[in-house]
């Protein structure tokens, strides 16, 4: 049998998943379990590095999990398995730290966020590289015990490159804001491999999904759909609370005169429709625009029911899974079972080439 190419990615434990998640990831792995090799996981260990309330966690994870077979992620076809179930992953991260140095760690973009939100420092996020960065070691080291920058968001990408050269993957698709991320891993397996001269993990790279990469823009005129941007659509959102949401979506006054320039709310309208309505009735709305007999009521009604059209039938099998513990148990013991399986190999790998060996 031909080895299929080894894809993996994962997604934090926190919150629901949103339409965001599944245009931008959830629909294209479900494409892709067909022909890859595809290891999905949810990465709880990960969540841990923003402290998580314990009794949400495992709450957490049961709904990612539920809503990625719900979408379509077949356990028969991908490996779905729950980050903490395959402690070899705890392991390499301790072993591969040893060669990942504190200071490329800390200027990693993702880490200073992370550091300047954990001490409470406000900044524009729209320009990452602000004055303030270059204060951010001082902050850091100046900090009290109090307001930390604990050490386990340090060595994130450490633990995010384990997930990934432990699986040996050879394709991550993941988003833009992780591109830093994966170049940190390719630099690591690299330096790990010429360090003891071997081959034992690949480069991964990017996987983007070509034409169908997508921006998915939020309700309130402002740029990406985000959790934390509170402009969100649910897949577990009932219908009357989406219609709700996208009844209340930003706009604005409409055109004045024959094809005025789109304004960006209404562009995001437009760009959601796009996505999930069909041709002829985007077609129709630019029409309606272009003449100024556009109404923004009708558009989001449409909108809305196009959008339920996707994610109904999603909510509805997110709904019939979730009561069912015995079958989710079996999929992520069945997952966790094969994700071990290499994960122990290269784990042994990794012992093996940097001397831990047993002479008793
Ligand atoms: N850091 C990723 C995110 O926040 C989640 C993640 C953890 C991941 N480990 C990974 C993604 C390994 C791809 C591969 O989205």
């Amino acid at each position: 049998m031909e080895k299929k190419e080894i894809v993996l990615s994962g997604i934090r434990a926190t919150g629901n998943l949103h339409l965001g998640n599944y245009f931008g990831a959830l629909r294209n792995f479900v494409k892709m379990q067909n022909d890859y090799d595809c290891r999905f996981f949810i990465a709880d260990l990960h969540a841990l590095t923003t402290n998580p309330d314990p009794a949400d966690l495992h709450v957490n994870v049961k709904n990612i999990v539920t809503e990625y077979l719900a979408a379509g992620i077949d356990p028969e076809k991908a490996t779905i398995f729950v980050q903490s179930d395959v402690p070899e992953i705890s392991e390499l991260y301790l072993l591969l730290n040893m060669h990942v140095g504190i200071g490329e760690l800390m200027r990693t973009a993702s880490f200073k966020d992370k550091a300047r939100k954990a001490l409470g420092i406000k900044t524009d996020s729209s320009t990452p590289t602000s004055p303030e960065d270059d204060n951010i070691e001082k902050e850091i080291i100046g900090s009290d015990s109090n307001k930390r920058v604990n050490a386990g968001l340090l060595t994130y990408p450490t633990l995010m490159a384990v997930d990934i050269l432990i699986q040996k993957a050879n394709k991550v698709p993941v988003g833009k804001d992780q591109e830093q991320h994966l170049e940190l891993t390719r630099r690591f397996a690299r330096r790990f491999n010429s360090f003891y001269k071997t081959d034992l993990f690949p480069e991964p790279e990017n996987y983007t999904f070509g034409a169908a990469a997508v921006k998915v823009p939020g309700l309130d005129g402002s740029g990406k759909m985000g959790k934390s941007e509170g402009n969100c659509i649910y897949l577990i959102d009932e219908d009357k609370v989406l219609r709700k949401k996208v009844m209340r979506a930003m706009t604005d006054e409409g055109p004045k005169e024959p094809n005025s320039p789109v304004s960006l709310p209404v562009q995001n309208l437009f760009s959601l429709m796009e996505l999930t309505s069909a041709p002829e009735v985007v077609e129709q709305f630019k029409n309606a625009y272009a003449d100024c007999s556009i109404r923004y009521g009708d558009l989001k009604k449409q909108l809305a029911e196009d959008i339920l059209a996707i994610t109904r039938p999603i909510r509805e099998h997110i709904i019939e899974l979730r009561n069912n513990d015995e079958y989710i148990g079996r999929v992520l013991r069945q997952g966790a079972e094969r994700a071990r399986y290499y994960a122990a190999e290269t784990l042994r790998e990794a012992r093996e080439v940097m001397g831990i060996r047993k002479f008793y």
